[in-house]
């Protein structure tokens, strides 16, 4: 982690955009907004090497000599995010091919071939040579590689992947009988004799109606674990070259949250630290946005990461492009910081003078105003992070509970023929995790192969495919008194992608007492209303029975996905209330396990939830451990913890489009305002306002 004094905030500076005058304005603006962070760099290729055999530091160097001079934290990007059109005239190996086949000429960024030898060679040279001059510059707190990986189709089919795919897949099998196994080449006749007859999917080979639908989905879930390798090791490449040069400044690459071409997971020990791009794709998305930063946060075992970007007002990219509405920018800087990270940071400092960014927002517009009330926001929140000093730096997240997140799941779901397409992975996921977020709990968001001996709660929704020991990992959660919680398609096929030939949940069915007999599918908005029994209150329902009748159900609805489930030991919490199966089992609960009388739970749930239903659900697995937390009954009311040195502080924020007075969940000091807070006492907190909360040490 980058060693600092306080929250960073600043963002993308490309100062070579305009005359050296203006770059005073800039700093005066700086100054003005309490930015202490630059970002340079990001995309300097063309200009730092004009020509393969000529390097000109000459703009940098004034640009950092500047930033030194101000005073200024940088982070320094690597220039690789773009390549420069000599290059790819020179060597149009470079350049990617599509999906489609069709190999691409000069132009647009992020688009590189990862397998081509020059790209690798010319990358590195690049990123070495700025690590040798700039090194040790003053104020240079981290490493920027490159620029958000991935690009428009997340990947290149050329040839020269074609080549280093093959290469790949000798590695992971060893044996062409063993690829031949993998990917159960037997169907349709694909027996391969030889590693060279493999080629990448794609449109013109297994391909049809795009990258969810392939005749095989072994070699493309096999080319997208490659396709993330092999870019992951561009990075490599830049960051061998930096620490030549520099031993120490944390390196990192910019992602962007929940990105589905890249398993980020593969990645992470990469990182010194993490970091990502915070552009949510609508005005309403608090639960969604803590979903992605709590994402990030897992990829480095909890440890602080940095927003590296977001906009101060709008972004260019979509096809409306709203402004941040007063305080959201605010509000969402805070929730970022409530969920870890140590830097808010921007793209970008200074609005681009042309191309598709011109309109992009910036902290400062085209005529450098800071008269307005954009400008007026970005520093008063300035103001308030230099106030708030180190206060939260380094503050861990005290999660209890974990929710399993897993690309190949995702790739695996989404490209899988026979169920229903209109279900989504991170639509699941995000079901489960807005209920979690409403109920206050804090979250921990990592990978299936984390650590679950320090939750109570594991949440593991659609966990499609199962690798490695992750089943008996949960059972363990389970032995020991736990709680863990999945859904629909779970257990369903192993790390190759070919089904378990049990019934499915597969290795998961011990563990949830069920097996799904029947998988039924139907149209988006078809409901199939299912009755919800809460266990407890009815003991009268025994292992393999049907709810009691002491209590009235909640009837909420299920759509999409309608499994079928046999109890095997476990009991029944809800059912279908409408077609064939009306009656059969869609919610369950297994008692398994546990320690000192309290048993372990297992909840399996066979549809797809309306919100009520999966809110009911998640609230009872939380309950029994008294995970519920003070304002889960405020809707859009937020909080968010961070710990350090037994000093907690508590985020409160206020998401809702009302005013909302709760009583305070406990007694300390709001470290915005200074003020004293009771426990119990009115806390009031208007739409988008924020209280960090500092608790007193009980
Ligand atoms: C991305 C890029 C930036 C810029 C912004 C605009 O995050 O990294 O260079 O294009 O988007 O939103
Ligand atoms: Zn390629």
């Amino acid at each position: 982690m980058p060693a600092t004094e306080k929250i960073l905030y600043g963002g993308d500076y490309n100062p070579e955009q305009w005359p050296r005058a203006v770059w005073e304005d800039d700093y005066a603006a700086f100054d003005e907004a309490s930015i202490d962070t630059v970002t340079l760099a990001v995309f300097g290729w063309s200009y730092l090497q004009p020509a393969e055999d000529t390097y000109d530091f000459t703009r940098l160097d004034e640009i950092v000599a500047r930033a030194v001079e101000g005073g200024r934290q940088i982070v320094l990007a690597t220039s690789t995010g773009a390549l420069p059109p000599w290059l790819a005239h020179a060597y149009p190996e470079v350049n990617r091919t599509d999906f489609e086949g069709r190999a691409h000429a000069y132009g647009q960024r992020h688009n590189a071939c990862p397998s081509s030898p020059v790209y690798r060679r010319l990358s590195a040279e690049l990123a070495g040579r700025i690590a040798e001059r700039y090194a040790g510059t003053p104020g240079l707190v981290a490493w920027h590689v490159g620029n958000e990986y991935g690009g428009y189709d997340g990947g290149c089919w050329c040839e020269r992947c074609a080549v280093a795919f093959r290469g790949w897949l000798r590695e992971r099998y060893g044996t062409i009988e063993r690829l031949n196994e993998a990917w159960n080449a037997t169907f349709w006749s694909h027996l391969f004799s030889d590693w060279d007859q493999v080629v990448p999917p794609n449109k013109l080979t297994e391909h049809w109606r795009g990258p969810d639908h392939t005749a095989f989905q072994g070699i493309t879930l096999d080319y997208r674990r490659f396709m993330t390798d092999a870019m992951r090791q561009n990075f490599r490449d830049e960051k061998a070259r930096i620490r030549e040069h520099d031993a120490t400044t944390p390196v990192t690459t910019n992602f962007m949250g929940m990105f589905r071409p890249l398993d980020y997971h593969r990645w992470a020990d990469d990182l010194d630290f993490a970091s990502w791009d915070n552009y949510p794709p609508g005005q309403r998305e608090h639960a969604r946005m803590a979903l992605a930063h709590d994402l990030m946060r897992g990829l480095k075992d909890g440890a602080p990461f940095w927003v590296m970007e977001q906009t101060p007002t709008i972004t260019a990219s979509r096809d409306v492009n709203p402004v941040k509405r007063p305080g959201v920018l605010r509000l969402w800087s805070w929730q970022a910081v409530a969920h870890g990270a140590d830097a808010v940071l921007y793209f970008q400092m200074r609005q681009s003078k042309g191309a598709c960014e011109k309109y992009h927002g910036a902290m400062l517009d085209h005529a450098g105003r800071r008269d307005t009330r954009s400008f007026r926001e970005i520093a008063a929140l300035g103001g308030e992070l230099r106030g708030l000093g180190d206060a939260v730096l380094g503050a861990r997240t005290p999660a209890r509970v974990a929710l399993l997140f897993d690309w190949d799941s995702w790739w695996a779901a989404e490209m899988t023929d026979g169920f229903n397409r209109h279900a989504r992975y991170v639509d699941t996921v995000l079901a489960y995790y807005r209920a979690l977020w409403q109920a206050n709990a804090d979250v921990d968001v990592v990978p299936v192969t984390a650590d679950l001996s320090r939750y109570d709660v594991v949440v593991a929704p659609m966990l499609h495919l199962l690798k490695g020991d992750v089943a008996a990992r949960l059972e363990g959660v389970a032995a020991r008194g736990g709680t863990v919680l999945s859904s629909f398609w779970a257990g369903r096929v192993d790390e190759d992608d070919n089904a378990f030939l049990l019934d499915a949940p597969g290795p998961l069915g011990p563990l949830f007492g069920i097996r799904v007999e029947e998988t039924d599918s139907a149209e988006p908005g078809v409901v199939n209303p299912v009755a919800l029994h809460d266990p407890d209150l009815d003991d009268v329902a025994g292992a393999a029975g049907t709810p009691g009748s002491g209590e009235a159900p909640l009837v909420v609805g299920g759509e999409l996905v309608f499994e079928v489930l046999v109890p095997q030991g476990a009991e029944v919490v809800g059912t279908y209330g409408a077609e064939f199966y009306a009656g059969a089992p869609a919610v369950t609960r297994h008692r398994v396990g546990g320690t000192d009388g309290v048993p372990g739970e297992a909840w399996y749930v066979a549809t797809a939830l309306d919100e009520p239903g999966v809110s009911w659900v998640v609230r009872r697995v939380l309950d029994r451990h008294g995970l519920v937390g003070p304002y889960a009954d405020v809707p859009d009311l937020e909080l968010a913890v961070r710990e350090r040195d037994g000093d907690r502080t508590a985020f409160v924020l206020n998401h809702a489009q009302e005013t909302v007075e709760v009583a305070a969940h406990a007694a300390g000091t709001d470290l915005l305002t200074g003020r004293r807070i009771e426990h119990g006492e009115p806390l009031r907190l208007a739409p988008t306002d924020v209280v960090v909360l500092r608790e007193d040490r009980s």
